[in-house]
């Protein structure tokens, strides 16, 4: 496997970086997760905004432009064996004595980009969905930046492990969604699909904006404004969103079954609609 550190590609066994890097000491980066179809970065103009929102929020300045980065990503992408990949592109703000502080004069971010097959959902999981837990949202309130300090969203998946789940549904104040420990979460009810407003409170989900549009142009219903933690549990539907797990059907929720416990009829819809536009619009 073939990633790329700073400035030069190489087996992953020759990375390394100091212990004294950010990411390692304080969490201090910010990262993106991008498909890769048929060797196409998916969305690669989205991801990058993306990226730049998270940099700005840590106030990192950007190491490439937009053509750096998509040289960089394909050469990794031709480097690496499968056709499909994913992506995870990780810049701390690099290595310096352990101060809270930004390091003054600024040093050289830690660039790292690693290359994954991309695997899809079992079918298992297609045929059945998966069970997942309500659990308290007890993150920061940045939560639109891809920040690396990920140990709140670790501990949430970890307790929906532990309860023999897939996924961890997070609510706020004990009042309304925000989204999954590592996914987007919609709800369904009377045929409408609800889904939380892009804020601080949740990451904008590439995949999240694929639904929405491929939602609109079948003419789905749907509304995006504030889900209450009520019509999460009393959905006739619930559905996560993600690049590496694509549409699931959530079927079971804390314990009891999520409309009649099978996917249900947006998902019998929207499935093969994202398959459609993974096929005719991701792999070109
Ligand atoms: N996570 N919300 C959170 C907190 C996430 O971590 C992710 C993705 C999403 C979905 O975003 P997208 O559709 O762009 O993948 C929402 C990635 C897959 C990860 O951390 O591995």
């Amino acid at each position: 496997m073939t990633i790329y550190l700073n400035g030069a590609f190489m087996p992953i066994e020759e990375a390394k970086i100091s212990v004294l890097d950010r990411g390692f000491i304080f969490g201090d980066g910010v990262y993106e997760v991008i498909p890769v179809y048929s060797r196409h970065a998916f969305r690669l103009a989205e991801h990058l905004k993306r990226l730049q929102h998270s940099l700005d929020g840590i106030k990192l300045p950007n190491p490439h432009s937009a053509s750096e980065w998509a040289n960089i990503f394909n050469e990794l992408i031709q480097r690496n064996v499968p056709k499909d990949q994913y992506l995870y592109l990780h810049i701390t703000r690099g290595v310096a004595k352990r101060d809270h502080a930004f390091p003054n004069p600024p040093v050289p971010p830690t660039v790292f980009v690693l290359s994954n097959p991309l695997t899809t959902p079992p079918v298992e999981q297609l045929q059945n969905g998966i069970s997942c837990i309500t659990v308290v949202d007890n993150r920061w309130l940045r939560c639109d930046i891809k920040a690396i300090a990920l140990l709140p969203n670790v501990l949430l998946r970890q307790a929906a492990i532990e309860a023999g789940c897939a996924e961890a549904i997070l609510i706020r104040d004990n009042a309304f969604l925000t989204e999954g420990a590592a996914s987007n979460i919609f709800a369904v009810k009377n045929g409408k699909l609800l889904t939380p407003p892009k804020d601080n409170l949740m990451l904008p989900g590439i995949t999240y904006d694929v639904i929405l549009e491929i939602a609109a142009e079948n003419n789905i219903p749907l509304e995006v404004r504030r889900v209450s933690k009520e019509e999460v549990l009393s959905a006739d539907e619930l559905l996560l969103t993600s690049s590496t797990r694509e549409v699931l059907a959530i079927t079971m929720l804390d314990g009891k079954p999520v409309g009649n416990g099978k996917p249900g009829a947006m998902f019998a819809k929207l499935h093969p609609l994202y398959q459609t536009f993974k096929r005719d619009v991701m792999r070109k």
